[in-house]
C-alpha cells in the first residue's frame, strides 16, 4: 500500500515548517524538516573546520553522520550524539547548508536519510525538491511562496521571539542571495513541481494557507 506524501516546496521564511508541522498534527502523520538534514550536515562541517569547497571532505562528513530526529511539539535535533536544536536557526548555519546543498554528491548522500521519514500512517515533508526529486510521486504538491520582503519580516520575527540578535537589512539580503543560490544550481533548483497548487501567503493569514491546503488533501482523497 502506497503510503501518502505531501510535500511542500518553497523558498526560505514562507512558512513552510509552521504550515507542515500544523497539517502533519491535524492529520496525525509523520514530518520531515528536510532543511534541518541540510543545517545539521552544515553544522557537522562548520565543527570539522571543513572548507565549504572541500567536496570530499564534506562527503566524508555527511556519510560518517549520525543524525536523531525528535519532531515532536519542537523539532530536537542530535549530530553524534550532541543536541545542535539550537545551532539549527543560526543565519551561519543556512548560508553554509545552502552552499553545500548545491553539491549533487552531497544531496545524493542524503536523499535517503529524507525517503526513509516516508512512513504510515503519512508524511508531510518540507523543503526545496521534495516534490520534484525526494518524493517525485507524492499525492499532494503544493509550492509555498510569499515576497521577499514578507518572508525576511517572518525570518526576522522568528530569531527575535529566539532572542536571537538580527538584522533585517542583513536577514533580507542572506535570504535574496539563499534564493538566488537555491534557484540557480543545477541539481534539484527550488523550482515548483508541475503537478503542484501554488500558494502566495504574502497576504494570507497562517490558518488560511493552512485551510487551502487541507482542502487540497480532502479534495484528493474524496476522488
Ligand atoms: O529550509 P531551510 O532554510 O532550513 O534550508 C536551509 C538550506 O538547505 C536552504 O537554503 C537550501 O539551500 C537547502 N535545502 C535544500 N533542499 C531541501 C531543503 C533545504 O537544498 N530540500
Amino acid at each position: 500500500m502506497t503510503i501518502p506524501v505531501l510535500t511542500i516546496d518553497g523558498p526560505s521564511g514562507a512558512g513552510k515548517g509552521t504550515i507542515s508541522r500544523a497539517i502533519a498534527k491535524q492529520l496525525s502523520w509523520h514530518y520531515l524538516d528536510s532543511g534541518s538534514i541540510y543545517r545539521s550536515l552544515s553544522i557537522a562541517v562548520l565543527n570539522a573546520s571543513v572548507a565549504v569547497d572541500d567536496i570530499p571532505a564534506i562527503l566524508a562528513v555527511a556519510k560518517s553522520m549520525q543524525l536523531e530526529f525528535d519532531c515532536g511539539e519542537q523539532l530536537t535535533v542530535k549530530l553524534n550524539n550532541e543536541d545542535i536544536t539550537q545551532h539549527l536557526s543560526l543565519e551561519e548555519t543556512g548560508r553554509v547548508a545552502s552552499i553545500i546543498a548545491a553539491y549533487p554528491e552531497v544531496r545524493a548522500v542524503l536523499l535517503q536519510k529524507q525517503k526513509a521519514f516516508q512512513q504510515m500512517p503519512g508524511l508531510v515533508a518540507d523543503g526545496r525538491d521534495m516534490g520534484t526529486v525526494v518524493f517525485p510521486d507524492a499525492q499532494y504538491k503544493v509550492f509555498l511562496t510569499a515576497s521577499a520582503k514578507v518572508r525576511a519580516l517572518r525570518r526576522y520575527k522568528q530569531l527575535k521571539e529566539k532572542e536571537i540578535d538580527a538584522n533585517l537589512a542583513q536577514i533580507t539580503q542572506d535570504l535574496e542571495e539563499r534564493d538566488r543560490r537555491d534557484q540557480e544550481r543545477a541539481t534539484a533548483p527550488l523550482i515548483s513541481a508541475k503537478d503542484a497548487l501554488i500558494i502566495d501567503s504574502s497576504d494570507m493569514s497562517l490558518e488560511r494557507v493552512i485551510e487551502e491546503v487541507m482542502n487540497l488533501i480532502q479534495n484528493g482523497l474524496n476522488w
